[in-house]
């Protein structure tokens, strides 16, 4: 079983609604997936509920019972769990990132998302913790200034995974159906980076571990 988690110090640069569409892909490609929600906001147990999908669970989960839930779930067979986390000093987000086999740390690209992810990315390497940015919403133009602004700051603190995805109004539709993207639009665009992303962190992902 492998574990990613979602963390930034930033609100709103998309951490919930590339959990959930992630999460869909990655259970696309053959992936046993359970989500954890840990942010009091609720964000992926509200859209649960409206998905109605007793193969994708999503629950919400406190930084207290979140490794005996881990252990739970390895004994399901659970390939795969994504973890969603609210602000990063957070006891849930400390929580999450310390047992993550990997934290993915989104940003918008922004000035002030880019400073808050070099934060991010210092305090994951305190803590001795594998990560990868990842540029979200970016601007329809794939050569945006901005865009490469955002590659070369974030390059700079350390691994930017691919593919960069851009803001897109089916993110938005989707998520409020209680879809994913590759769902409200498999052909689409934006369907079609999150399943390269998926295949981009499946490789960087280490080979599954036992937990007891
Ligand atoms: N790639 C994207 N394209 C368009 N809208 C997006 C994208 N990613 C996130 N959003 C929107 O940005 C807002 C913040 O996203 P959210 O996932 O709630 O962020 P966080 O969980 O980090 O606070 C939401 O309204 C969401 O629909
Ligand atoms: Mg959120």
């Amino acid at each position: 079983m492998r574990t990613i988690v979602f963390a930034t110090q930033k609100g709103g640069c998309g951490k919930s609604t590339l959990a959930a569409c992630l999460a869909v892909a990655a259970q696309e490609a053959g992936e046993r997936v359970s989500v954890f929600d840990m942010d009091p906001k609720k964000s992926l147990v509200r859209w649960a509920a409206k998905r109605k999908d007793g193969d994708l669970p999503v629950c919400a989960v406190s930084s207290a019972k979140l490794p005996a839930a881990l252990i739970d779930l390895a004994k399901q067979n659970v390939s795969l769990v994504i973890l969603d986390t609210p602000a990063f000093e957070l006891p849930a987000s400390l929580a999450a990132i310390k047992t993550a086999d990997l934290s993915i740390v989104p940003a918008r690209p922004a000035l002030f998302d880019i400073w808050a992810s070099e934060v991010t990315g210092r305090k994951l390497r305190l803590m001795d913790k594998q990560f990868v940015f990842l540029l979200n919403q970016c601007p329809p133009t794939r050569e945006a200034l901005r865009v490469q602004e955002g590659v070369a700051a974030l390059q700079a603190i350390g691994t930017l995974l691919r593919p960069h995805i851009r803001a897109r109004a089916i993110f938005l539709e989707a998520l409020e159906r209680g879809k994913a993207v590759t769902e409200a639009d498999p052909k689409g665009e934006a369907a079609r980076d999150m399943r390269e992303l998926w295949l981009a962190l499946k490789r960087r992902l280490p080979l599954s571990r036992t937990l007891r």
